[in-house]
């Protein structure tokens, strides 16, 4: 591992609801996992805790973001795309998000359904 970061979104009493965690690969942020308490969803926190593992690539000048999620699920791959992630094209996929989707088809996920997506992160003097 070449280093990570994780978010853990509290509510009002301090009680986790919600947490992403990430971790350094090709030299980008790729989240293993980002996760809303389902009483708690639909309320922007997903969204929030996306826009800190942003901005955390950007302020250490990572290239990108990465993730693998289900394909057409409103909150996996629509989701993301409206957050500037873009569905990669077998062609397009490094060798380590070949791993990771191998993986998770050989731990049953339908191969059909998941996708590997990229977020790029905006150059420091960028328009957001
Ligand atoms: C994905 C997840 C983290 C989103 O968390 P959240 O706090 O509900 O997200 P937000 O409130 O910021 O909503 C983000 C957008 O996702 C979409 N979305 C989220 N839940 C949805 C639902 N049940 N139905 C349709 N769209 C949904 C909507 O576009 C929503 O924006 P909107 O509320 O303005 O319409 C949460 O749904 C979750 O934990 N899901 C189970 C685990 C999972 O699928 N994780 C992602 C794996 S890659």
């Amino acid at each position: 591992m070449e280093g990570g970061a994780a978010w853990v979104a509290v509510d009002a009493t301090d009680v986790p609801v919600g947490f992403l965690s990430g971790e350094l690969l090709d030299g980008n942020l790729h989240i293993w996992e980002l996760a809303v308490a389902s009483d708690h969803q639909r309320r922007g926190i997903g969204r929030r805790l996306l826009d800190r593992a942003k901005h955390w690539a950007a302020q250490r000048n990572l290239a990108a973001v990465t993730l693998t999620t289900f394909r057409e699920l409103p909150w996996n791959e629509p989701f993301y795309r409206s957050q500037g992630f873009a569905t990669l094209l077998p062609g397009e996929l490094t060798q380590t998000l070949r791993d990771v989707l191998a993986s998770e088809i050989d731990a049953g996920l339908p191969a059909e359904r998941r996708c590997a997506m990229r977020y790029p992160v905006p150059a420091p003097d960028a328009p957001q």
